[in-house]
């Protein structure tokens, strides 16, 4: 029998609702509206991007009788009121991160959506990169032994001069912190959820090393800045908000780990790259190049290419295209839709969803505020692990 699509909207209509767009089509979703800043901008859109219909704005979309499905793309500060309206109305919901602000807004949305038994995810979309998958496989078989240390970066270079700008270095748009919330959320789900540690306590450094920057409106990070903003002349707007973030940790199993997070690192596009090391042997996984794992020990080291014959099951799942052909980051974002859209229609992993949840972006929320708190004080600060 074939099955009814699910009714998805979809509220932003910037890069990453493209992304979440073109993911749910491939999901077989009914992609029934869409909706921008403004009423102009989300018929031109939907025109655009064919969607059945415009919403004249978010609140109507998330709150509409024929949607099931609510996909929040917009910036960060409409999250919360966003995410808990399309909750109260029954809706089931795919939220971007960082889910809120603050880890107390983030933290009531993950109960109100539990009070609702809605499906509530969040796209820390990393983890459905299969050699990302391969990684975590490797260290639950206990292949690496125990697990002793965590490191890495996430630096990208989109913000590293002064006539850079976008809503995301606006603390009242973007929220308190920028660096950390916006990609080091990301290094930290991605390596909890390989690891299965916990960081426990942190103490961190933060630095603003542009301390104003040319008052350029809404530009993303797939967009170039407009040239002639840059001259003495240019307004200025000063910044807030970090642009890099040390964070030195321990974790709830007894190991220790370093992480750098950057926007001002030039030459460096999206370069999320970790280390897991165990006492028998490490894996390294480099976003950039994530078709291969690097697998080392004392005695051989060996660069494992994905291959679903040769991998765990759960990320042979992942690997949809034959080896030698490579995969993305749209991939991984078709790969988590549909299982939220799996899980919406009532199937899916047993014993809880495969996919990253409003619990788990409530966890980076909590871990956001301990840096933030680590780099005002100067101190260590503890993250209640669940
Ligand atoms: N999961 C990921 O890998 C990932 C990647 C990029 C961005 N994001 C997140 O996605 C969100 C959007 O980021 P982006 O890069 O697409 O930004 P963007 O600037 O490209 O797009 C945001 C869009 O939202 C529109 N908008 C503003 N207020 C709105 C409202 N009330 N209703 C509807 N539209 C509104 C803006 O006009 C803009 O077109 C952010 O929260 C960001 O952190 C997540």
């Amino acid at each position: 029998m074939t099955e009814v699509p699910l009714r998805v909207a979809i509220a932003g209509a910037g890069m990453i609702a493209r992304v979440h767009l073109d993911a749910a089509r491939r999901a077989g979703a009914r992609i029934t509206g869409i909706s921008a800043s403004t009423p102009e901008r989300g018929r031109a859109a939907a025109a655009e991007l064919g969607t059945e219909r415009a919403f004249a704005d978010s609140e109507e979309l998330v709150t509409s009788d024929d949607v099931d499905v609510v996909h929040i793309c917009t910036p960060n500060d409409s999250h919360r009121p966003l995410a808990e309206l399309a909750l109260r109305a029954g809706k089931h919901v795919v939220c971007e991160k960082p889910l809120a602000t603050s880890a107390g807004d983030a933290r009531a949305l993950a109960d109100l959506a539990a009070s609702h038994g809605a499906v509530a995810a969040v796209p820390f979309v990393y983890r459905y990169h299969p050699m990302a998958a391969e990684a975590r496989a490797r260290v639950r078989s206990g292949a690496l032994g125990k697990v002793r240390l965590l490191h890495g970066h996430y630096l990208q270079d989109w913000l590293s001069e002064q006539a850079d700008n976008n809503w995301r270095v606006d603390a009242a748009v973007g929220g308190p912190s920028r660096a950390f919330a916006d990609i080091g959320s990301h290094w930290c789900d991605l390596v909890e959820w390989v690891s299965g540690h916990r960081i426990a306590e942190l103490t961190a450094l933060t630095d603003t090393v542009l301390a104003e920057r040319s008052a350029v409106a809404a530009r993303t990070f797939s967009a170039t800045c407009e040239a002639d903003e840059s001259g003495p002349a240019a307004p200025r707007q000063a910044v807030r908000t970090e642009d890099l973030a040390h964070v030195l940790f321990r974790t709830d199993l007894g190991a220790s780990g370093t992480l750098l997070v950057s926007q001002v690192s030039p030459g460096r596009k999206n370069r999320l790259w970790f280390e897991v090391d165990g006492a028998d042997a490490s894996v390294t996984f480099d976003q950039e190049n994530p078709e291969s794992l690097l697998v080392g020990s004392r005695r051989t080291s060996e660069t494992v290419v994905r291959d679903a014959a040769v991998l765990a099951p759960e990320a042979a799942r992942l690997s949809v295209v034959p080896p030698g052909h490579p995969m993305g980051y749209r991939d991984c974002f078709a790969a988590f839709v549909a299982d939220v859209h799996t899980a919406v229609r009532g199937g899916g992993a047993d014993g809880g969803p495969s996919f990253p949840t409003f619990e788990d972006a409530a966890r980076t929320a909590a871990l956001t505020d301990a840096v933030l708190a680590a780099a005002r004080t100067r101190t260590w600060t503890e993250v209640p692990t669940p």
